[in-house]
């Protein structure tokens, strides 16, 4: 369906020609002047939606793909040359906005500015062709394992029935050569709307998890980049919780999630009862278990316009979010750490307790809600950072760590703040690596643009998370 899409579609160079070769300077000058006919084109586009004569899905869809088009004519003009300057270019590049297409205005800027991850793509039609999807991003791995007892199509009685083969469930998983299958703690990393997990952790919480001893990480690489249906999503979550600790000694596993990665993994902890007793913590990065009132910075004109499933079902009021957070879904149900920013221009409302974030105790588990402003407030961890920089902020890394050693959550209070707060970004992480963290949100905003089928409502709820 996605590739004969997209051949009726080829890119047009807005750029001329010349009959002379252009000095660097020229083609410098150039390249700033088609950033800016991008952005004037991008709002010329999305005015015409406005008007509302795309209320049609096939006029709709060649609207964005007109976007994607107006997108592949960037290229970079500048790269940022340290950490400080690389954040104050995503700061002034995502400060939230109540403009409809504000956020693909924000992508020319951080495509301008280098952020396209080139360690795995190099071009936004890499991306539409997704030249991105091999090697660790693959979503069909071959792992022959079995774990010691069966999972599938149950581990558990009381587990919700899969929709899914368990050969779908188990090819998403992708296990690196040196995992250790129990020697180590194994940690599932699950990715956020529009990656895979590569993508997502593949300059944050992989190389920082990788050689240490109280972590053992793989990730989810899950088909559609999670743009499909949620409940689906979560599937591939439940499964891979028990499949990662049956073919590790039926040890206890920890999930690192990031953005919609929540909402998957708290109904897989919900729905499927079983993965409950062997996850030891879920650390939780710009979580949305609210959903996001802001659903529209990535489907503009939402609901006039259709969007991918698991944007609309993470809306606010979405019929998905109701239903997840009855009967005490909005608590925990294993060691919860969360870590969010009051400056996320996706998730909102992101501050205090009715943070979109915040995670409830009802079970006494333990929980530990952490707002990097709070936390480190007036200091450089508790700054600007955007929906992803969590992802590489030095407090998110340090009780990450924290609770991967300590039973329970990551707990502020064991930590040495005086020195966690003055960080800008965890310790090792380069600034190559914060501007690939921040450009897997490029990956999502094209992949958002491109996926079929979109819809104007949110997928019917499972029969199991009705009854
Ligand atoms: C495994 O995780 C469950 C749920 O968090 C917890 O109750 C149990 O103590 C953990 N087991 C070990 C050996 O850590």
């Amino acid at each position: 369906m996605k590739g004969i899409f997209r051949m009726l579609f080829t890119s047009v160079s807005l750029v001329h020609i010349s009959s002379s070769a252009p000095s660097p300077a020229e083609i410098q000058v150039e390249k700033r002047q088609v950033v800016t006919s991008v952005v004037t084109e991008i709002s010329s586009i999305l005015g015409s939606a406005a008007t509302g004569v795309a209320s049609d899905s096939a006029v709709a869809s060649s609207l964005f793909h007109d976007l994607v088009t107006a997108l592949e004519q960037v290229a970079p003009t500048a790269t940022p040359t340290s950490v400080p300057q690389a954040i104050s270019i995503i700061n002034s590049a995502t400060s939230p906005s109540p403009s409809q297409g504000s956020f693909f205005e924000n992508v020319v800027q951080l495509i301008a500015n280098d952020f396209l991850p080139s360690n795995f793509v190099n071009s936004i039609s890499g991306i539409v062709n997704d030249l991105n999807l091999i090697g660790p991003n693959s979503e069909t791995n071959v792992n022959l394992r079995a774990p010691s007892s069966a999972v599938y199509p149950k581990k558990q009685s009381t587990d919700a029935p899969y929709s899914l083969t368990e050969a779908q469930l188990r090819q998403v998983i992708y296990i690196p050569p040196g995992f250790t299958y129990g020697q180590k703690p194994p940690a599932i990393l699950v990715p956020g709307t529009g990656n895979t997990g590569y993508e997502t952790f593949s300059e944050n919480y992989i190389p920082l998890l990788t050689g240490v001893s109280y972590a053992d990480p793989v990730w989810l690489n899950i088909p559609g980049q999670l743009l499909g249906d949620v409940q689906v999503n979560a599937e591939y979550v439940a499964y891979a919780i028990n499949y990662i600790s049956g073919i590790s000694g039926n040890k206890n596993v920890s999930v690192l999630a990031w953005s919609q990665g929540n909402l998957d993994t708290q109904w897989a902890l919900k729905y499927w009862p079983s993965t409950r007793n062997v996850v030891s913590d879920f650390i939780s990065f710009s979580p949305d278990f609210h959903g996001t009132e802001l659903a529209y910075i990535l489907c503009p004109y939402l609901p006039e316009l259709p969007c991918v499933p698991a944007v609309i079902q993470q809306e606010y009021n979405s019929k998905f979010v109701a239903r997840l957070r009855e009967n005490g879904g909005d608590s925990a149900y294993v060691p919860t750490t969360t870590i969010y920013s009051a400056t996320d221009e996706i998730v909102e409302p992101q501050q205090g307790t009715g943070a979109s974030a915040y995670i409830n105790d009802a079970r006494n588990v333990g929980v530990s809600n952490n707002e990097l402003q709070v936390v480190c407030n007036g200091q450089p961890a508790g700054g600007v950072y955007d929906h992803a920089g969590t992802l590489f902020n030095a407090l998110g890394y340090a009780l990450a760590v924290d609770a991967l050693t300590h039973s329970g959550p990551g707990e502020p209070s064991r930590l040495n703040l005086g020195t966690v707060c003055q960080e800008v970004v965890a310790p090792g992480l380069s600034l190559a690596q914060v501007l690939q963290t921040t450009g897997a949100l490029l990956i999502s905003a094209v992949s958002v643009l491109i996926y079929e089928p979109k819809m104007f409502n949110e997928p019917a709820l499972m029969a199991y998370a009705t009854s």
